[in-house]
């Protein structure tokens, strides 16, 4: 029978038998997938998890203050953050591809959690101990839509699918891998986690570098930073969080197109929002938000944020359009 507390006890139990007297490192993003994985490994095996944070510089105003404080507040988790945002930076400077941002963000990722395994390990481990197992919060749409399931196209690659190096040192667990997110979401819940990070909206592990269209630059990355800031911030006061699985806030960096602001002529970028609705991620239909909240959304972007002169509004559904840009 289909129940939460069922399924969690399943996935924990299988858990131990994997992971055995081992010990395991899990990559905390921010999000549901990562947090509900970690909670159930924590409880297979206890404090032989150590949860890593890795600050890649492409994240949201603010997540990673509330992975730090709500997350380990939430779980009592040993958490250790590794601040990797220049690597990532030189390494995805000149890059435009999607698909290559992607394996390089997928690759570094890797790179930093093998970095921190001295320092998970600690002190006084002795020469012969390590760290076997990674656990990623994979869920069913990520190994289908990066080619993972029998007869199906790569469409992209997600960054803890399909962007993996080949010498991967680590085991992966992967207990959320047949699970879709509101499966995800009520194991969550029946592990005690607290409703701010179970009810999360998604967020793409590769967080900002890919809603940027074009390189990724710290300029750029602070423009749209403030602009996502700015849209949530609107999204969350009009009550309208409930109503949409997630909202990208892309900047076309590459385009540039006339406006007038103030005393003259600007050529800035355009900002999208891409607000969608769905139940699994696989398909989606685009949000009706309602016509005050976009004007405010639109008039405080171009407003207060520098270089952008004109928001644009994605009424594409899914497909033919993925939700993220790239
Ligand atoms: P797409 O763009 O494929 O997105 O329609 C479907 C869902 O997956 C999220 N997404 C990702 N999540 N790593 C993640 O953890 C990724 O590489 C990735 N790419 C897309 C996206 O935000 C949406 O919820």
């Amino acid at each position: 029978e289909w129940t939460a507390a069922n399924i969690a006890d399943a996935l924990i139990e299988q858990v131990r038998e994997q992971v055995g007297d081992g010990r395991a490192i899990c990559g905390l993003s921010g999000g549901v997938d990562s947090a509900v994985a970690a909670a159930l490994v924590q409880r297979a095996i206890g404090d032989r998890l150590t949860c890593v944070f890795v600050d890649h510089g492409l994240m949201r105003e603010g997540e990673r203050q509330q992975v730090e404080r709500d997350f380990v507040a939430a779980t009592g988790a040993r958490l250790v953050t590794v601040d990797a945002s220049e690597t990532f930076l030189s390494e995805l400077s000149g890059v435009t591809d999607p698909e290559a941002k992607r394996k390089i963000i997928g690759r570094e990722f890797i790179r930093s959690f093998e970095g921190a395994v001295s320092e998970v390990l600690g002190e006084g481990a002795s020469k012969g101990e390590k760290v076997e197992f990674l656990v990623q919060g994979t869920l069913y749409p990520d190994v289908v839509e990066s080619g993972g399931g029998s007869g199906t196209a790569n469409i992209k690659s997600h960054h803890n699918v399909g962007g993996l190096p080949e010498d991967l040192q680590f085991d992966l667990v992967e207990p959320l891998r047949l699970l879709f997110k509101d499966e995800v979401r009520a194991v969550g819940r029946q592990l005690g986690l607290p409703e701010e990070i179970v009810g999360r909206q998604p967020f793409p592990g590769p967080g900002l570098g890919i809603r940027i269209i074009g390189e990724v630059t710290r300029e750029r990355l602070e423009i749209l930073r403030h602009a996502d800031s700015i849209a949530r911030e609107e999204l969350t006061s009009a009550g309208l969080d409930g109503q949409i699985w997630q909202c990208p806030v892309v900047l076309l960096a590459d385009v540039r197109s006339v406006g007038v602001q103030g005393d003259g002529r600007t050529y800035g970028h355009p900002i999208v929002l891409r607000p969608v609705s769905s139940e699994d991620a696989m398909t989606a239909d685009w949000t009706r938000l309602p016509y005050e909240t976009l004007e405010r959304i639109s008039t405080r972007i171009t407003n207060e944020v520098a270089d952008v002169n004109r928001v644009v509004l994605d009424v594409t559904s899914k497909p033919p359009g993925t939700i993220e840009w790239e």
